[in-house]
Order: structure tokens, then sequence, then C-alpha cells
């Protein structure tokens, strides 16, 4: 039988100097897609899938981050007092259990993998699931509640993956695919931002994963790799060799990279036209918007 998956890991030391200057006083994780904070999506996303255990990796300046996450009891005592349910229910699902939640500093910035490395103690003999908040997934089944369906079947190791234009797989992990099922592919060997014309496909791995604890043990002794970083990649593919358990899996979804400004844009249309309350106005907005841009040009 495989084990529940009830704990994630959310690297978040990251600086976010692409967002230079608003990332100088807020955490790029704060950055908000309509109304609610990147990390918001992110960890809703890992309540679906059961995660119950919330590992937050850390770093300076990322206090805002702790606090969002906590009661707002004057806010919440004013909504109270005037009525103001509808508030307090959006509030409801920034508040985490007491204990449920753990903060971890990452004290230097040496990567991904090293990121991971450093909730090791939280982690213990368990699988685990690691959720780059950067990567925002909308989808009716959110992306990490499929992959732990999936891993039922399979156990073992499970990335995201998504086909990318072949030029772009050089800013990715790419997988080496060993089967191709379909919405799985079995992965014979992956390369984290391998140089043009080195990628073995352009199937690249977005930020979901679902790990076991020998990744974790990888990562005690793993080099630096692409960047001069430890990258969490490297730790994976270390496992093909080792027990040969290294799934990709295609989700059903469409993925924005919010960590670039251009897919942050995106983003923001995209949730924003799936509201219901701005739909309308939005979409005028944008048609007429794009009618005076092409009478323009
Ligand atoms: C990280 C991972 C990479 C993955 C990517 C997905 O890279 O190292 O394997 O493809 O996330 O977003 P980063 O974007 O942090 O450079």
């Amino acid at each position: 039988m495989k084990r529940k998956v009830t704990k994630a890991i959310f690297p978040v030391a990251g600086l976010g100097t692409r967002f230079l200057p608003a990332t100088k006083s807020i955490p790029k994780e704060i950055m908000t897609l309509v109304d609610r904070p990147l990390i918001q999506y992110a960890i809703d996303e890992a309540r679906a899938a059961g995660i119950k255990e919330f590992i937050f990796v850390t770093s300076r300046g990322k206090g805002a981050l702790e606090d969002y996450f906590d009661h707002a009891h004057e806010l919440e005592a004013n909504l109270r007092r005037s009525g103001k349910d509808d508030l307090l229910e959006i509030l409801r699902d920034t508040n985490m259990d007491s204990g449920a939640i753990a903060y971890i500093r990452q004290h230097k910035a040496l990567g991904l993998g090293h990121a991971v490395w450093c909730a090791r103690r939280l982690i213990g003999n368990e699988p685990f699931a690691v959720i780059l908040p950067d990567d925002v997934i909308a989808a009716e089944k959110p992306c990490l509640q499929q992959m732990v369906e999936a891993y039922q079947e399979t156990g073992g190791n499970m990335v995201a993956a998504m086909e990318v234009p072949p030029e772009k797989a050089g800013a990715y992990g790419v997988l080496d695919i060993n089967e191709d099922m379909g919405a799985m592919v079995s992965v014979k060997g992956m390369v984290e931002k391998p140089k043009a014309d080195e990628a073995p496909s352009n199937l690249a791995v977005i930020g979901r994963y679902i790990l076991t604890p020998k990744v974790m043990q990888n990562l005690n002794r793993i080099k630096s790799g692409a960047g001069g970083e430890i990258q969490l990649t490297d730790a994976i593919a270390e496992e093909i060799a080792r027990s040969n358990n290294v799934f990709g899996y295609r989700f059903r979804g469409q993925r924005f990279d919010c960590g670039s400004k251009a897919g942050f844009l995106q983003a923001t249309v995209a949730f924003g036209l799936a509201r219901a309350e701005l739909h309308d106005e939005f979409i005028q907005f944008l048609i007429g918007m794009t009618a005076s841009r092409r009478a323009a040009e």
C-alpha cells in the first residue's frame, strides 16, 4: 500500500529580483492575482490534494508571508461586529490550524535542491510533495490532486510535466522519456537547464513534485549542478539509476509562469476572466483595448 502524502514543502526563499522594485518590501509570493496572493493558490491546491502539514522554506524579509497565515484578530472582530460574514468567509481560507504550518530558514541561496533539503527533519521518512508557488496552474481538478491520484497507481517519484517550445527547454528541468503512456511517462533521465541541442526532449518539469524520502537523502550529498546550484532535478535523477521509479505526469490544466512578468500578466487576465463578478466588464475592456491597439498599429 502506498503511503498517503500529507506533507508539502513550499520553497519561498527567493529574492524575486525580477519583480523589483515591488519585491523590495513585499515577498514575491504575496503579490496578488486578482485579490489573492500567489501563495494562497498554492495552499489551496495543496489542501485539495489532502496535504495537512505545510512547510515553508523562507529567508530574510519574508515576514509578511508568515503574517499572512496568522489570524487577524482585530480585523476579524471588526468584520464580525459589522456583520460582514462574506468577508470573514474569505479570510477563513487564509487561516491555518495551529501546528499545521512550519517555517524553516534557508540561510544561503544555494538552489532549489538545497531549499528542499532544509526541510529534511520535518519530512522524516515519509513521501512528500513540493509546490513551487511561481508556477500557478488553472485546472478543473487541481494539479497536485491529479498527481496524488496518479501516484496511487505508480508510487515512486512523480514530477508534473508539460511540453514546451523546444527553444525554451533550456529554462527547465527536462525529461528523457523511457516509455510514453499518455498522461504518464516513465523517465530514464532528467537534465536541469540543458544547453540548446542537448535537451533530451521538450517535456519540461513544472513545479509540482511527489517525492520519496530517498530523494531527501540524495540531497545530503549532491554537489552543485546547473548554474552552480544544488538542483532538485539531480537528486531525483539519481533515483532513476537506483530504483527506476521516476515518472512524469502530464497534468490537465493551464500553467502560468508567475516568476516572469509576462506570465504574471497572463495569469492576471486568465484569473480575472474566470471570476463571474468581473468577467463581463473585464472582457469588454480587453476587447476595446485590443481593438484600439490594432487601430493604432
Ligand atoms: C525550477 C526547477 C526546474 C523546473 C522549473 C519549473 O527552476 O529547477 O527543473 O523546470 O522550476 O518552473 P527555476 O524556474 O526555479 O529556475
